[in-house]
Formats: C-alpha cells, structure tokens, sequence
C-alpha cells in the first residue's frame, strides 16, 4: 500500500480529494492512499505546497519523491532535507490562466482601456491604438507559462520577442538568449511580461540599467516572481516617466504590505498573486501520472534542475 501524503494549505485538501484519487486510481498504481496526516515512516510520496509549513524532509525514510503543486520551486528547491526526485507543477490548467492573464492585461495597456474606464465623462477624446502586429511585446521566460503566453500574443498578432536561458525557436516570434540577447530584447519591448523563476540568475533582473534599456513609456507586467524586479529602480522609473505603467502580481513580500508603495502608485496595478492558480482536476493527473513512472521505474516527468534552481 503507498501512502501519499498531501502537505498543502489545509483548506485545499477539499479541493484535491476526489480528483487525486481519482487520477491515482485511473493511473493504476495498486493500493494506495491519499491522506493529510501520516507516521513519518509510512509516507511514500508527497504532494506539496509550501503554504503547509513542511520544511523538514529528512524524517520521511521511505519517500521517493516530491510532487510540487506549484510551477515555481524557489522556496524548496535548496531544501538540503530533500535527498529523492522533486517535480515541479506543469498543469494544462496552470498554462490556460496564464495565458488569459497575460493576454487580458497586456491587450489593456495595448488598448489603452484605462484611458475610458478611468476617463471624465462628457470628455470625448480619440485615441486610436496601433494594431498589435505594431506593437513588440517581450517575454522574459521562454518555459511552460512564457511560450504559452507568448503563442496567445502571437495568435493575436503582436511583434513577440522573448528570452530564455537556453537558445530556442518559438514559432513566429523572435527569440533571444543570454546577456546581449536580454538587452536586444528589452530595447524593442513596449510591453514586457516577465516570466521567469526565482533563482540566484534572475533575481533584480529588471533593475537600473535594464529598465533604462526600455522605450520610454514602456510597460512591465509581472506574473513571475517579486524578486525579478528591484523595487526602488522600478518606482525610480515610474517617478521619471521612464515606465508607463506597472502590473505586478507577485512580491517579495506577500500579502503585500498595506504601507509599499506599489499600493498607493497611480501607475501601478497590484494584482494579489492570482495571475494562474494550479487546477486540482487537471493537476491531479499530472501527479498520479508522475507516481505511475516512479513506480513503474519510468522517468518522472518536470523534474527540478537544483543546479539551476528551477
Ligand atoms: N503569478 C502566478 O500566479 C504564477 C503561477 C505559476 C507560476 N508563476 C511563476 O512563473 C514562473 C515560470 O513558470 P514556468 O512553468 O514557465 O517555468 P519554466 O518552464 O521552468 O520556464 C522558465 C523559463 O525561464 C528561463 N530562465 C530561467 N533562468 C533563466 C536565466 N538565468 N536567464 C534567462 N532565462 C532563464 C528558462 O530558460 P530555458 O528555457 O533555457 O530553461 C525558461 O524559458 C514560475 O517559476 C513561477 O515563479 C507564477
């Protein structure tokens, strides 16, 4: 009989009941169960989220894995205590929110929308948007989310760029890699969507120099993680008209502090980490799936480079 242990927010488990077991039932694994508490040695897998509070790996002799229900591993991917095979969450779910986020809020500033939602009445001004094959939005993070989004704005018709780690061909867009390949991507970008990991690499990634590579006016939109940015260069830019506009969904610190200065900047949107949820029917599948290989002596699928952190 494996035993799975689900280590989430508590309140999630109602979530994650039926459709986890389902799945490992469908993946056809033999005996198991899914249970919220265990005796240390009896657990066999976990399906983690960092909001449980587990932190200490070492006093699970049996595990053979663990299966992250998020994408992004930076708050376990140096955990000394994990020895087996740590996955990171790639669910159809995850990549479809993404997209509608990215999408909705770059076709705002696109748009100009606030311009109306937020205009004087009886005030009739016309400011036509250029169409999108005018308009370069760039992608910083070419994984599972990046190339994701980037397709729906290509779908669009926008002038998409990004830039990855590794060299990459995305079809009809432009892609860019390593330090010049940032800076090339960054002068064209009117819109930049960050979507990278948190790592050693990527962290103040938009900062003085970068920001200043950008056209004025310029528009960051930020679903990946708070670290990217350096904060004081983000609102310095703001200050001098040097960025148009903000859109952060994550921070350093989260809730975000109700006296940071992001929350009262009229050309930032705080968005309170909601740009992409994981989906418990979609996800649940993947870590059956996952479970299925690693019993089945099969290679496990999104498993985490800790040489690279992500
Ligand atoms: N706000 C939300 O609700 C939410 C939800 C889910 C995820 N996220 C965030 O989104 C991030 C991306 O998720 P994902 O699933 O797309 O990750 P992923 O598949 O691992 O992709 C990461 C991308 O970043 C690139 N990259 C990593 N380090 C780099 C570096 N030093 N220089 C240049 N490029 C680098 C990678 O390059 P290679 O292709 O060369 O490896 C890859 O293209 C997650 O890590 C998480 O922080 C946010």
């Amino acid at each position: 009989m494996l035993t799975i242990l689900f280590s989430a927010r508590p309140d999630s488990w109602d979530q994650y009941d039926d459709p986890l077991n389902d799945a490992l039932s469908d993946a056809g694994i033999g005996p198991f169960r899914v249970v919220t508490q265990a005796a240390a040695d009896e657990v066999d897998y976990i399906v983690y989220a960092p909001d449980s509070g587990l932190t200490d790996f070492s006093v699970f002799p049996r595990l053979k894995a663990v299966l992250s229900l998020w994408a992004g591993v930076e708050r376990i991917v140096g955990n000394p205590t994990i020895t087996v095979p740590l996955a990171r969450m790639v669910d159809a779910g995850l990549r479809e929110g993404m997209q509608e986020w990215v999408t909705g809020h770059v076709l705002r500033h696109h748009l100009g929308m606030d311009a109306h939602i937020l205009g004087t009445p009886g005030i009739w001004t016309k400011q036509v948007p250029p169409l999108a094959r005018d308009r370069t939005v760039a992608i910083l993070g070419l994984g599972e989310l990046g190339a994701a989004s980037a397709e729906a704005l290509v779908h669009l018709g926008f002038r998409v760029s990004g830039w990855s780690r590794r060299p990459k061909a995305l079809p009809g867009m432009q892609c860019h890699h390593g330090a010049e390949g940032l800076d090339t991507c960054l002068r064209e970008a009117e819109i930049v969507v960050l979507l990278l990991p948190d790592t050693p690499a990527t962290q103040n990634i938009l900062n003085s120099r970068t920001l200043d590579l950008l056209p004025t006016g310029a528009v960051i939109i930020n679903p990946g993680r708070g670290p990217l940015i350096d904060d004081d260069a983000l609102l310095a830019a703001l200050d001098s008209d040097r960025v148009g506009h903000a859109t952060l969904d994550v921070f350093r610190v989260e809730p975000l502090p109700t006296d940071h200065p992001y929350w009262a900047h009229p050309k930032v949107t705080v968005t309170p980490h909601i740009a992409s949820e994981t989906r418990p029917a979609t996800a649940s599948k993947v870590v059956a799936e996952n479970i299925r290989r690693k019993e089945a002596g099969e290679p496990m699928l999104n498993l985490v480079d800790r040489g690279v952190g992500y």
